[in-house]
């Protein structure tokens, strides 16, 4: 199996709807507006976000995101995942009833429980939602700067890309970076190549989550491709919530014929009805990658991580040990 990992999960959006079910048993909440048959049900990128809070909403106690955590984590290293980056939400945690610190340290709990049981690591990347505008955006920047958990290794923007400019975040990142934090912003997903550009020239991350519609512009290709910006590409949700009809017409390969950097991750997995297995098989066999080829996705993965050398020297020899097996 082709060792993977993932740069790009949203934690509240990976749990599964079997979790989300219990946890509205715990509550007594009526979830039936957005679960149905065991599945999620939304019908475009607006109520998708709908659901998405409503799920979030019944995960309240430090125990609830420890299992969340644990379970999203343990799952994926039995997809053959060494690595997983996961974004937090402080501002869903705060709405549910529990603070940024102990909604925090409850994720890392999960996180220790499954590097104990399966060995992954993982760490966390706080996000802004960029629907909830600057402020509050540039609280959970504050509050990524100063939390001071060993695994908060990056800050981002997530949210609705069709709501405010890059240029209203520039405070947000600054306090990141200064806290020594890699940084990632969603663009190029519901925002065309303009958003993609606007978020190099104001935010200037190394990464940028999902940023495929960068193909609308070679120039911009062309400019992603030479700064070695990594995407965080996520080609299941970007078809289901019909960014792009349907995989032929998925521009990743183009893009990593160009020479940008490209990742796999599954974005909110059970939302998409995919998984990080999911997003590998689709490039196996709608982009046409080799495990080879899959196998370099991963190193790219762990290359752009926000993780320190140390973890990142350990990670890479376990890929080349691998690669050199197969
Ligand atoms: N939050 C959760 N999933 C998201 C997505 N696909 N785009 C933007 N914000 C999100
Ligand atoms: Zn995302």
């Amino acid at each position: 199996m082709v060792l993977k990992a993932e740069l790009h999960c949203h934690i509240e959006g990976a749990a599964s709807p079997a979790l989300v079910e219990a946890q509205a048993r715990k509550y007594g909440v009526d979830i039936s507006s957005f679960i149905r048959n065991g599945a999620y049900y939304w019908h475009d990128f607006t109520s998708f976000l709908l659901a998405y809070d409503r799920a979030a909403s019944l995960f309240r106690s430090p125990e609830d995101y420890a299992l969340l955590a644990e379970s999203y984590l343990t799952e994926l290293a039995a997809q053959g995942a060494i690595y997983s980056e996961f974004l937090t939400s402080p501002d869903h945690a705060e709405r549910a009833g529990l603070s940024p610190q102990a909604y925090t340290e409850a994720l890392g709990e999960g996180m220790a429980r499954a590097k104990a049981a399966t060995g992954i690591e993982s760490r966390m990347i706080v996000t802004g939602v960029r629907h909830f505008g600057p402020e509050a955006i540039e609280k959970a920047a504050r509050f990524a700067a100063s939390c001071g958990h060993p695994l908060v290794t990056g800050f981002g923007v997530a949210g609705d890309e069709r709501i405010g400019h890059p240029r209203d975040f520039v405070r947000a990142f600054a306090t990141a970076r200064e806290a020594g934090l890699g940084v990632t912003i969603h663009a190029g997903e519901f925002g065309g190549a303009d958003s993609v550009a606007a978020a190099l020239d104001h935010i200037h991350p190394s990464r940028i989550g999902h940023g495929v519609r960068a193909i609308e512009s070679l120039d911009l290709v062309r400019r992603i491709a030479d700064e070695g910006v990594v995407l965080e590409a996520c080609p299941v949700s970007n078809v289901v919530l019909r960014v792009f009809p349907d995989f032929a017409r998925h521009p990743f390969p183009q893009l990593r014929a160009a020479g940008c950097r490209v990742t796999l991750n599954s974005d909110d997995p059970p939302h998409f009805h995919t998984s990080l297995a999911r997003e590998y098989a689709v490039a196996a066999e709608h982009f046409g990658l080799g495990d080879a080829a899959l196998a370099a996705i991963t190193r790219t993965a762990i290359e752009a991580a926000f993780m320190d050398e140390k973890t990142r020297a350990v990670l890479l020899a376990r890929l080349a040990r691998e690669e050199k097996a197969a």
